[in-house]
């Protein structure tokens, strides 16, 4: 059996959230038969599981209702509801998440997923990476409902058929990792069910997880956390990342920095997420979404990908994590997030980068401040194709960072893994001088066919729900 030293895994991100793949496109298509055949349904189940799905999608928002029980995968008309949009929905945002990240995994390679449920990580990752399909890969997959990981393994083998990958179910506590460490280990959709809160206390433990966490990963592991794009579900994120770097795991993705996130979530502050639209989603999926009445033009993504030790510095570089809008003067401006805060990136509209791209601009040596948001203002001169690096080899000036305490270890390069970027901004809500007249900051206008809400801002209405 191959060493984590032998298996080792690059997180560092390419581009985020490319387009679904058409091969996964097809898969998921397909998956509504593998569903139908894993877990036949009498016609009066089928005709309620619109209800079901419903009842369990306010059940799951973080406000949660009283009564709701939290083994709702123990109830058959839940976990039906579970695998039939739940799972999907997942598996569509993992694989647009997967695609975009450089994850390798080695022949022999482990992972350990906690709260696993219905396998989703693992078939995520099958779906998005095609190229890991023939290697024999090893989960350990935790979780407290046996029966959503066996209904899992069934889902995977009338997909994947014949299939090298094995799967060790343990039913129990997602954070009683094994001893063993692994080359992955993901928690997907769990934060809030998988780290109690300490006594006293409402909000999940999730110093304690990092703790769990640290000690199961060794200095070769990676870690990757998703969660929903809401700010709640951001902010727990934050907060992680923040126990994390206390216990020596620097992020990798989406943040290009160990720095504090200013885009913690709490009070005013923008939280880090990620729109994207639903193109190449399956047709039996709409249509269950829009009986259920949740119909989805956009979905949204928080997540972190970490690993031990230090982390490449990147002073320079920007992750846009938002859409543009419109500045005074026929100018746009796109959110970012840069070691020393939150930034503005101000310009032609088709020279700012898209949400999730990270760039090197070039900093001035003192850096206007946006009045609302307090961003440093950048302007963004190059054509996209020609000045842009992508890599921040080469720093330009480092910018000032903001007052406040660097968090975690003071990071250095490391060669392997140039990291393109990190935490997702969004400043805070309220017009601002710099920008156009009854325009908020961040507030963008619509691109592409079905856009959503825009990273690090409030949604234009409700939340969406998980
Ligand atoms: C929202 S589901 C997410 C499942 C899967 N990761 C996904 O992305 O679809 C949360 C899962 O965590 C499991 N879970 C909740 N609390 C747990 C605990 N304390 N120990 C083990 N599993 C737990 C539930 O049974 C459920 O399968």
């Amino acid at each position: 059996m191959p060493t984590s030293a032998d298996s080792p895994v690059h997180l560092g991100p390419a581009r985020l959230f490319p387009a679904l793949p058409a091969e996964a496109a097809a898969q998921l298509e397909r998956l509504g038969a593998v569903l139908a055949a894993v877990r036949p349904l009498k016609a009066k189940h089928l005709r309620d599981l619109p209800q079901a799905v419903s009842e369990l999608s306010h059940a799951l928002t973080d406000e949660r209702g009283s009564g709701f029980s939290p083994d709702y995968m123990a109830s058959p008309r839940f976990l039906t509801a579970y695998l039939s949009y739940f799972l999907p929905w997942n598996l569509y945002r993992l694989t647009r998440l997967f695609s975009g990240l450089a994850l390798d995994l080695a022949d022999g390679a482990r992972i350990t997923d906690l709260g696993s449920g219905p396998l989703t990580v693992p078939l995520a990752l099958w779906l998005a990476r095609p190229g890991l399909r023939g290697r024999a890969l090893s989960f350990t997959c935790l979780d407290k409902s046996v029966g959503a990981m066996k209904a899992g393994l069934a889902i995977f083998h009338g997909l994947a058929g014949e299939s090298p990958w094995r799967f060790h179910l343990v039913s129990g506590p997602a954070t009683r990792l094994p001893r063993e460490t692994a080359d992955l280990v993901s928690a997907a959709f769990v934060l809030n069910e998988i780290a109690p809160p300490r006594r006293g206390r409402q909000a999940p433990d999730l110093e304690r997880l990092a703790e769990q966490l640290a000690r199961g990963l060794s200095p070769h592991s990676r870690l990757l956390v998703a969660e929903p794009g809401t700010r709640l579900a951001a902010r727990r994120l934050s907060s992680l990342r923040h126990a994390l770097i206390e216990h020596g795991i620097s992020p990798l993705a989406p943040c290009t920095h160990a720095a504090n996130c200013p885009l913690p979530g709490t009070g005013q502050s923008g939280w880090c997420h990620f729109n994207f639209d639903t193109m190449g989603a399956p047709n039996w999926l709409a249509s269950l979404s829009a009986k259920a009445g949740l119909t989805k033009r956009n979905i949204s993504l928080s997540f972190l990908a970490a690993a031990p030790g230090p982390v490449a510095g990147a002073p320079t570089m920007v992750r846009a994590v938002s859409e543009p809008f419109p500045l005074a003067g026929e100018r746009y401006g796109v959110y970012g997030c840069a070691e020393s805060g939150l930034v503005l990136l101000a310009g032609a509209r088709e020279r700012l980068p898209r949400p999730g791209e990270a760039l090197t601009p070039a900093w001035p040596e003192a850096p206007q401040r946006d009045a609302k948001s307090g961003a440093a203002v950048i302007e963004v001169k190059e054509e996209p194709a020609k000045g842009r690096r992508m890599t921040g080899a080469k720093p330009g000036p480092r910018p000032a960072a903001k007052a406040g305490p660097r968090v975690g270890p003071r990071v250095g390069p490391k060669k392997e893994e140039p990291v393109k970027g990190r935490e997702a901004a969004g400043p805070k809500p309220g017009p601002t001088p710099e920008h156009k007249a009854g325009a908020k900051p961040g507030r963008a206008p619509r691109q592409g066919p079905r856009p959503g809400p825009k990273p690090g801002r409030k949604p234009a209405r409700k939340p969406e729900k998980k």
